[in-house]
């Protein structure tokens, strides 16, 4: 059983309210210079990654009281909840176990008191052989040739994150050419299918529910192609496998179960990346990276399970996050990775923290009267740097960052790391630090300034810093630390739900477009005038059909 916990009637909450009082008053710079151990007392290793989270607007006070909040809701209680197979997904009645689809030691993990984990290994053992006779090249096509494209249709948790991985580990790449549709927008499926060749091209159709419409529908333009261009009916099992739980919808698709790998309900659309929609990761690096992904999560669950809070990386994300969405109200937060590789990854999270934490409804159905889950966004360094970065520095929102940089790069050419890298450490610093007044005139004094026209620069040259900021410094971006980085943002979400208390592992916001999607679309197929509608809607129904 989840804990049933009010945080903001905990008697840290109330402590944290008045302590706010006394460190917003307080600079960065002004805690950086009263205590030479900030970086010492403030940063956590774990294997090869290391988080600086010395630039918060933080003193040990307030981390004893995050601390403090997070046992007040019984946080390992619920961590344990999960990690046992509880069906903690309350309202769709599940248990959340995507730890187990990772749990390398396989141990025995329980859902509703089976161990689940003979049925991953089985899956995994599936997915091992079907990646080596592709890559090999024994898998054959219609024609008999080797299969040199694939293409995975899918949307949501079933896109995003094999799109992440395999772009985050380009380095560790095949010879075969990674596509993804995911757009229910014609131009995606028939952009993609300009590049590949029917005879040599498998699709995976990835959808958990095999009903989701975007998925379906590009799946069904897919097979009418491929069907079109030379392949018969008997020749669809060659080219095209499905992902998923529902095995009748797969069967009704067409798709040969045997050519079905399968998954749970147990596992969350967003967090499945690690079960069978993980197959185009598998088949773009092989499975033996697939499952280096597999380990680096699992060892970064295994330290959530069982490091104390004070040195739990996933933990002390979560409470820096609730510090600023709950008491500084900052609206938003930043992932900022400086590795091209990585460009996904924000976007990656972007679903699984606002899917997850978007919630306005605590666990017992009542409307929360304070915030949950942060707008999350971002963009590779140093690109954002020339697009938004202004507005993190001098617009007028806190905006909590997380730079993420690899200290060795698979592109070491010239000397582009080390320019990379100095803005990475430049920005937390500029952030941090700002530039005061006096050094803005200063600088304009040796340019030659006059004093009257100092006097009417210097205010926009001002940066008042005290921006808070992590750095997450990873020795290199491999599948090992990449899947425990996965993971330990994945359990930073857990965290702050479980604090918030809310239900982070539905969805129901998703479903109210889906149905609306569904009454429209027949009211699109006739000629006839549309009044089922409020006015806006009817008007611009009715003018799409005037010009379609
Ligand atoms: O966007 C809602 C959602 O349900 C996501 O949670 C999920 O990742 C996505 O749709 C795709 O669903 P499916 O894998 O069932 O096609």
């Amino acid at each position: 059983m989840l804990p049933d916990i009010d945080f903001t009637s905990t008697q840290s909450y109330k402590y944290l309210a008045d302590h706010y009082i006394d460190i917003v008053a307080k600079s960065l710079k002004e805690l950086f210079d009263a205590d030479d151990q900030r970086f010492e007392k403030f940063s956590l290793q774990f294997e090869d990654i290391l988080l600086d989270y010395s630039k918060n607007r933080i003193d040990e006070e307030t981390l004893a009281l995050l601390i403090q909040l997070a046992k007040e809701c019984s946080l390992k209680q619920a961590i344990d909840a999960m990690f046992s197979g509880e069906k903690i997904n309350v309202t769709e009645g599940r248990p959340v176990l995507h730890i187990a689809l990772r749990n390398r030691s396989n141990t025995p993990i329980y859902a509703e008191g089976e161990d689940v984990m003979p049925e991953v290994n089985r899956v995994l053992a599936q997915m091992e052989t079907f990646s080596n006779k592709i890559i090999s090249g024994e898998w054959k096509g219609f024609t008999g040739k080797a299969i040199t494209d694939v293409v995975n249709i899918g949307i949501g948790g079933s896109d995003l994150g094999p799109v992440m991985v395999t772009e985050a580990l380009k380095a560790y790449k095949n010879h075969l050419n990674m596509h993804f549709v995911s757009n229910v927008d014609g131009t995606h499926i028939t952009e993609t299918l300009k590049k590949v060749d029917p005879e040599t091209t498998l699709f995976l159709i990835a959808s958990k529910t095999f009903t989701t419409q975007e998925t379906m529908g590009n799946a069904h333009s897919a097979r009418d192609w491929f069907i079109a261009n030379g392949g018969a009916d008997e020749d669809v099992a060659k080219h095209f496998v499905a992902l998923s739980t529902n095995t009748e919808g797969v069967e009704k698709f067409g798709i040969d179960t045997n050519n079905m790998f399968e998954f749970w309900d147990w596992v969350g659309g967003r967090y499945s990346l690690w079960s069978a929609i993980g197959l185009s990761i598998s088949l773009s690096v092989g499975f033996d990276n697939f499952t280096r992904l597999l380990s680096g999560a699992h060892a970064m669950d295994e330290h959530f399970k069982t490091a104390e809070f004070e040195q739990n990386i996933p933990v002390i994300m979560a409470l820096m996050g609730i510090w600023y969405n709950n008491f500084f109200e900052a609206e938003t937060e930043a992932i900022l990775p400086y590795d091209q590789y990585m460009h996904r990854f924000a976007a990656y999270f972007q679903q699984g923290d606002m899917e997850s934490n978007g919630k306005h409804v605590d666990r017992n159905g009542k409307h929360v009267d304070y915030q949950t889950g942060p707008i999350i966004w971002g963009e590779p360094g140093t690109n954002g740097q020339h697009a938004f970065y202004q507005l993190i520095h001098q617009g007028t929102k806190l905006i909590p960052c997380d730079f993420i940089a690899p200290a060795q790069s698979h592109n070491p050419l010239g000397d582009h790391h080390k320019m990379l890298l100095s803005n990475f450490f430049a920005q937390t610093e500029a952030l941090m630090n700002g530039k005061t007044e006096e050094v803005v005139i200063e600088e304009l004094k040796k340019a030659g300034k006059t004093d009257e026209e100092i006097k009417k620069i210097a205010p926009f040259k001002v940066f008042e810093g005290n921006r808070p900021t992590n750095s997450i410094l990873v020795k290199k971006i491999t599948p090992y630390t990449l899947g425990s980085m996965i993971a330990m943002y994945e359990h930073k979400i857990f965290v702050q739900g479980i604090i918030w208390n809310i239900y982070s592992f539905d969805q129901w916001g998703v479903e109210l477009g889906k149905q609306l999607a569904g009454k429209i679309l027949p009211e699109l197929k006739n000629e006839e005038e549309v009044t089922s509608h409020d006015s806006s809607t009817n008007g611009l129904i009715n003018q799409y059909k005037a010009w379609r």
